[in-house]
């Protein structure tokens, strides 16, 4: 029977506040009502409050401060008149932190464990008729010092509670076996009391508590095809439903192995996590956490860090993803007094420790997908994690265990680390990482170490727009079979919405002095789990399925158990972002881990003659794509799974997508191209009949040069018009608002500090000569920092051809790098133009990369094709806002009005094209999304590149490889009016 539902509620201060009398059903208090489960912090009583690593109160473990506030609830149920006294169970899935509990006036117990299930015996107390449950909850315990995980404080009872009549079984072990070789498994249930029968319906099997029983052949459970098969636990009185998965956990040879195999985890770190119920999540949205993570090919979660709600584990098994399941413990905050009194190594704290393990393994031992079971999160050393591992190994030596903070690894089946530089993924890949201090002194435990396989615990920080490096990673993670896969940090945003708000809230926005800021903003879904663009690049970059090319087409199962009989190929062909022909492919059976070799279904640079409206020179691109052929319990057929693209007409081989990234464009070595060349090559150029040369007209603004649609201010050489649209004109801009990971971590790593020193956010444009030609505007200009003496030169040679040409020559100047007053600036944020026009031009049409965001090192999931957008939707609604939207790959952009009017521009070769209706400065000012006041205009810029993404807010920042140096560049855009005649066409920003 449900308790769940709307109890009685009153909120105390302390415990000293709270009345004695609680429990009668007279006592004499002003009961206000609270949603269970839930958090009374998110339902109008007091606030959340969000730490990463700081314990929000004094470190005296184990005692607790007298602001210790107290939540009572109660409730009034009727019990149904047949209810079994006998085996009458209260169950409480979680309470955060600490409860007692009254039932009818007498107490019935207390318990600690937040994650963790609780059961009370209250048969003896329950009543005929109307009962009154009485819950006091004290939000801080000596639990409190278990449990400091980077996440928000929500106290309350946020899990179901439930009556149960649990009369006869008192326990139930499942060991379901599958013997790779024979096909055969082996099953043994062991049951409290042993007189129990168990069947399994369709196997026909019936057999007795701990009899063991070998089944010729049996499906195996994997995550790949979790297979389950039903069975019942009988005794005469009661009986417990269970499914059976049939796999062999093992530790073998040094790697994980399930089924014989070993295993790759493309995971996940999750918390629960919902923007209005914190912690009290529902089924419906475990489901779609756990649909959205098989949509996006992940096949791992590591329940970070704590055991999750039961019904996640059981979609788990039924959807199919292999778990780590962690224990709830974690003693972070210790960190604070150098790990003096950290429980984790002090044998008092034994017991409650322990007591969590056991509560974890208990709970959960008959999950087929938990096949880890991981001791705790960051709690560094103590002899305490050697017991629960000796505990655990003997209560269920079916599963491997896992610790990732002790790195002696004592206790661990794996070497484990986060956040881990790239060098350091390699070395430890091939085995040459150096020896942690842990195991210096002893040999034999360095020894054993060194044997380990490897996981990837938390890496690449999905803190706002990020992260940068998924593919670099990937490479490095598939290289080496050492390396079993890795988890990235972590799966949602924890922003909150609460009561009546529009903004989510993180630390530090109800001014608390010990916070975590906006660190808990650092998921690959938004908190209202809409997937962010780092989610669709990690699809693509875990996918599957890899498909090489274009001729031979390869298809590359990366399944570690199932064929590809699931997947159907189809390919189109697509001349500038146009379909012209599609097909499906004959793919013959694929087995997991090997290669299939087919013809290309199109010719190599072959020209189209299928369709003549298209371009003969236009691009040709070759899209394949696998896709489910069937429904599954997690997505329609047609879903897509993996896809490649492959350039056909012979246009550049950084042109073939759905392969590693390219590097960033290539720096024209200092001296390169001159201004005086550029001009004499365009000066050849052949140019169009009718273009106008140079034209003075007077106006408002002074005098003005025209050359062809672009009028430019005679003063500045600036444009002001591009045929009836008014523009405020390109200029160089070298800044963007900073990233999550620009900004670093406590100054570690970050670039922010070093673009800030060299003054990149304050920059100034002067203009030094303004030189009219013969169909050509030159304009020198000197942009630098006030302060500084470092700058960078940039040169605008407009020329007229069919349309206007724009030539941007920037040289930097002075010292970049190593100089004394600004320290090195290694990196710029971006290389190109800002431009400022109407806001009516808010179509957005492009061909390039799409549909979603992409930087240099977050590119993997744009695909080149034509898309249509609107100036909102480029906008990635990050909780902070921040850089985002950037398209990357850029061939041409249209921005069009309502009735399609607007202007072209066209990169030569590709651009990253951002717009939005607010300016860098405005984005970089903004805390939340509410502080961005769309302005009058809409804010372009056209740039030759950025600097990666990285993930320097908890890791690396971006790569050499990714990294866009301070430097020489030269780039070249085309503006085309285009729409209605000038003087009718799009008009004033305003009108
Ligand atoms: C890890 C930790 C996580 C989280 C992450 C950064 O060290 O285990 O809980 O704090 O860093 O977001």
């Amino acid at each position: 029977m449900s308790l769940n539902g709307r109890w009685e509620f009153k909120l105390w201060s302390g415990p000293a506040e709270a009345p004695a009398d609680v429990m009668r059903r007279d006592v004499d208090v002003d009961w206000d009502k609270l949603e269970v489960p839930g958090h009374w912090v998110l339902q109008g009583h007091d606030r959340p409050r969000y730490t990463n690593t700081a314990f929000p109160f004094p470190i005296d473990p184990p005692r607790t401060p007298d602001a210790n506030p107290t939540g009572d609830h109660r409730r009034w149920f009727d019990l149904p008149d047949d209810w079994p006294r006998d085996g009458a169970v209260l169950r409480f899935e979680g309470v955060d932190s600490c409860f007692k509990v009254w039932l009818n006036g007498t107490e019935v117990g207390a318990a600690k464990g937040s994650r963790l299930p609780s059961e009370f015996d209250v048969g003896d107390l329950l009543e005929p008729g109307r009962n009154l449950l009485v819950v006091r909850v004290h939000q801080w315990s000596s639990g409190s010092y278990l449990e400091d995980q980077d996440m928000w404080w929500l106290p309350g009872i946020f899990r179901d509670v439930t009556l149960l009549s649990r009369p006869l079984i008192g326990d139930v072990f499942v060991h379901a076996d599958y013997d790779h070789l024979t096909g055969a498994g082996t099953v043994r249930v062991d049951v409290e009391p042993s007189s129990a029968q168990i069947t399994i319906p369709e196997l026909g099997l019936e057999l007795r508590s701990a009899e063991t029983v070998t089944i010729p052949r049996v499906e195996p459970w994997t995550a790949e095809v979790p297979r389950l098969y039903d069975a019942q636990v009988a005794v005469d009185g009661e009986t417990v439903e269970l499914r059976i998965g049939f796999r062999t956990v093992a530790m073998t040879d040094g790697l994980l192995t399930v089924n014989g195999q070993p295993l790759f985890f493309r995971g996940v770190n999750r918390h629960e996590h919902d923007e209005r119920r914190g912690r009290a999540i529902t089924v419906e949205a475990m489901r779609q956490d756990l649909v959205l993570m098989k949509q996006h090919n992940l096949n791992a979660v590591r329940t970070a860090h704590y055991p999750p709600h039961p019904a996640f584990l059981d979609l788990c098994d039924e959807l199919g993803l292999w778990v780590i399941d962690e224990c709830d413990i974690e003693t972070h905050g210790f960190i604070y007094t150098d790990w003096r009194g950290n429980p984790a190594d002090d044998p008092d704290w034994a017991p409650m420790m322990l007591d969590r393990m056991r509560r974890m393994v208990e709970r959960d031992k008959n999950h087929p997908s938990v096949i880890v079971w991981s001791l705790a999160n960051e709690s560094h050393r103590g002899r305490n994690f050697g017991m629960l591992a000796e505990w655990t190994r003997e209560r269920d030596p079916g599963r491997a265990v896992f610790y990732e903070r002790d790195r002696s690894y004592e206790f661990s089946d794996f070497y484990s680390l986060m956040y881990t530089p790239l060098e350091d993924l390699e070395a430890i890949g091939t085995r040459t990482e150096d020896v942690p201090p842990e195991t210096e002194d002893d040999p034999e435990l360095e020894t054993r170490r060194r044997g380990l396989p490897f996981l990837l615990a938390e890496y690449a920080h999905a803190m706002g727009n990020g992260p940068g490096g998924l593919a670099d990673y990937q490479r490095i993670l598939e290289r080496y079979p050492r390396l079993q896969g890795g988890f990235v940090w972590e799966w949602i945003d924890h922003g909150l919405l609460l009561p009546g708000a529009t903004d989510h809230v993180y630390g530090g926005d109800f001014g608390e002095r010990v916070h975590g800021a906006n660190f808990c903003i650092d998921g690959l879904l938004f908190p209202d789990r809409t997937p962010s663009p780092g989610l669709a690049e990690y699809k693509k970059v875990i996918e599957p399925v890899r498909i090489t090319g274009p001729d031979p087409l390869t298809i590359h199962n990366l399944r570690t158990f199932a064929s590809l009989d699931d997947l159907e190929f189809v390919w189109s062909e697509e001349v500038d972002g146009e379909e012209v022909d599609a097909g499906r492919l004959e793919v013959p059976e694929v087995q997991a881990g090997s290669t299939a070799d087919l013809r290309s279904p199109v010719e190599m640079h072959a020209p189209v003659r299928r369709r003549v409206d298209v371009a003969p020179d236009g691009e040709r691109w070759l899209t394949v794509r696998a896709v489910l052929a069937k429904d599954e319990a997690w997505a329609a057929a047609g879903h897509e799974v993996a896809w490649a693209q492959f350039r056909l007409d012979g246009g550049s081989a950084e042109d073939r997508r759905g392969a590693p990234s390219p590097a960033q464009p290539e720096r024209v070595v200092p001296g390169g191209v001159q201004p005086e060349r550029a001009v004499a090559s365009v000066v050849q150029e052949q140019v169009v009949p009718g273009g106008g040369g140079e034209r003075i007209v007077s106006g408002g603004g002074g005098e003005r040069i025209v050359l062809g649609v672009g009028e430019f201010e005679r003063s500045t050489g600036r444009l002001v018009r591009l045929g009836g649209i008014e523009v405020d004109g390109p200029e160089l801009d070298l800044w963007r608002a900073p990233t999550d990971n620009d900004c670093g971590q406590g100054g570690r790593n970050g670039v922010v500090g070093e673009w800030r020193a060299a003054g990149l956010d304050r920059l100034l444009h002067r203009v030094d000569r303004v030189e009219v030609g013969e169909r050509e505007l030159l304009v020198q200009t000197r942009v630098a920092p006030d302060g500084l003496g470092a700058g960078v030169r940039a040169t605008y040679r407009w020329t007229l051809h069919d349309a206007l040409r724009l030539t941007v020559d920037v040289e930097p100047e002075g010292e970049w790098s190593g100089m004394a007053v600004t320290p090195r600036c290694g990196s710029w944020p971006r290389v190109g133009v800002r431009m400022v026009v109407p806001s009516n031009l808010d179509t957005v049409r492009w061909f390039g990369g799409g549909p979603g965001e992409a930087y240099a090192d977050s590119r993997e999931a744009a695909r080149v094709g034509r898309y249509t957008s609107t100036v909102d939707d480029l906008q990635t609604p990050y909780v902070v806002p921040q850089e985002n939207g950037s398209r990357i790959d850029v061939r041409w952009a249209e921005l069009t009005d309502a009735q399609g009017n607007g202007l072209r521009v066209e990169g030569a070769p590709h651009f990253q094209l951002t717009a939005r209706r607010w300016t860098t400065e405005d984005l970089e000012r903004a805390r939340h999304r509410s502080d961005l006041t769309p302005r009058d205009h809409v804010y372009l810029n056209l740039d030759l590149a950025q600097n990666g993404l990285g993930s320097a807010s908890c890791g690396p920042p971006a790569t050499p490889q990714h990294t866009l140096e301070p430097g020489p560049y030269t780039f070249t855009l085309t503006f085309h009016q285009f729409g209605r005649s000038p003087e009718h066409a799009v008009g004033r920003s305003d009108a």
